[in-house]
């Protein structure tokens, strides 16, 4: 349809990366591009931290579950949310700063909104990319390790680096699972679903040479059968976020 429809339909993460350096010019690219992403109210509420230290990536990929490729990668990106510099204005005018959950949620669309533009400029300079949630897995050591101040977290990490494998492309629900014209249609959301099963039960039977024979509903099910990082709430008020 065009270049950037294009682009944006050929993603999929990359977990296999050659051990190559990006270009102080390629990681000027990616981060500028990434500050153009619209943010509510021009508050800017987040920090990108950029490591490319050995050291700090082995640490940071056994903090995130072993995951490998945070270290093969050429450059790990931690996106913040960051209500540390908002407090620090508001302070240089001496007024008091006053934070809720809405401005923790502001925060945390803000980080997102800025690293899905780092990705798409750097899969546009030909990178892959893979989002690391594992980041959460053991945030506070996150925080000691990347010197993160207070009211700063560590949304999500991001690795980005040359690819070293063409993985499949994995299919996403069907559009009437996701799009609603005018108001929301749960039947067609139940249709998408049941659809989506089917796809994605072939889809794991080709990809794992009929090890895996589940459904996306199964995997949800599963995962939503126990609470996730439960260690979130207590992690988060101890940043000293304000979640009322
Ligand atoms: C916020 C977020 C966190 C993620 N965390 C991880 C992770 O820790 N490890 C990983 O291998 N993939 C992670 N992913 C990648 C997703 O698994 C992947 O985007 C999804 O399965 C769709 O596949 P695709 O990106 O190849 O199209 C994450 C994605 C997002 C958006």
């Amino acid at each position: 349809m065009n270049p950037t429809i294009d682009l944006l339909r050929n993603h999929r993460s990359i977990r296999k990366y050659k051990e190559v350096a990006l270009s102080e010019e390629h990681i000027e690219a990616i981060i500028t591009s990434a500050q153009m992403a619209s943010t509510s109210s021009n508050v800017q509420a987040y920090s990108i931290i950029g490591v490319t230290d050995p050291e700090l990536k082995r640490e940071l990929a056994q903090l995130s579950g072993n995951q490998a490729y945070i270290e093969q990668c050429g450059l790990f990106l931690v996106i913040c949310a960051d209500l540390h510099k908002l407090k620090e204005a508001t302070e240089h005018h001496e007024q008091t700063f006053h934070q809720n959950t809405e401005s923790f949620i502001v925060g945390t669309v803000d980080a997102a909104l800025a690293a899905q533009n780092a990705a798409i400029a750097a899969e546009s300079l030909g990178y892959g990319i893979c989002y690391i949630g594992g980041i959460r897995n053991k945030p506070q050591e996150v925080c000691e390790v990347l010197a993160l101040p207070e009211l700063v977290y560590p949304v999500f990490g991001m690795c980005v680096g040359v690819p070293d494998q063409e993985p499949s492309y994995r299919p996403r629900l069907p559009l009437q699972a996701v799009y609603h014209s005018n108001t929301y249609q749960a039947d067609k959301v139940a249709e998408g679903v049941q659809q989506y099963d089917e796809a994605m039960y072939e889809y794991y039977k080709e990809r794992t040479g009929g090890k895996t024979l589940t459904t996306w509903s199964k995997g949800i099910a599963d995962k939503y059968a126990k609470p996730g990082r439960a260690h979130i709430l207590p992690f988060l008020e101890a940043r000293g976020f304000q979640l009322k």
